[in-house]
């Protein structure tokens, strides 16, 4: 997908388009019961997954152009690195991509934007995959 073409039609951040801090909390909200039900990466989260949600909530704001809650708490990102504790594979990244697509679509969000959103996220997702 040629991102600079979703640029040009919306003219405004990711985390404006979803409705600010709000509309990213139900997000989160919504994603992660996916997440724990999915059998692939369910088992890979703890059983208190607040904190998860909290830093998620923190991460996707700054990284959809919103403010920069993670950085300002937790330091660089280094994503990566800190998903090299869990064993990834290309299958886990279309499980968490999967589920993130069933809860934009949950929340409301309409199609062509949903997509965008996906796209977005599945090249850090899949950068992520440390195993085969
Ligand atoms: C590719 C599939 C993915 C899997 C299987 C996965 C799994 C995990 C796991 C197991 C944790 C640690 C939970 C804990 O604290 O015990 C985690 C943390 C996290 N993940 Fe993922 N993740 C994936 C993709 C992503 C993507 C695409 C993003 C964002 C673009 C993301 C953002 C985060 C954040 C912000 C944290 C918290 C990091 C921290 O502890 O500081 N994850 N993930």
């Amino acid at each position: 997908m040629e991102s600079w073409r979703f640029t040009v039609k919306f003219d405004r951040s990711i985390y404006e388009l979803l409705g600010g801090d709000e509309g990213l909390r139900r997000l989160v909200e919504a994603f992660y019961p996916k997440v724990q039900r999915d059998p692939l990466i369910g088992p890979l989260f703890p059983e208190n997954i607040d904190p998860v949600m909290e830093k998620q909530y923190m991460f996707l704001s700054q990284f959809f152009g919103g403010p920069p809650l993670f950085s300002e708490k937790h330091g660089h990102p280094m994503m990566r690195a800190r998903h090299m504790p869990f064993p990834i594979t290309h299958e886990k990244a279309d499980a968490w991509l999967a589920c993130m697509n069933e809860a934009l679509t949950d929340i409301g969000v309409e199609d062509e934007l949903r997509v965008f959103i996906v796209d977005r996220l599945s090249g850090p997702a899949h950068h992520f995959v440390n195993t085969n």
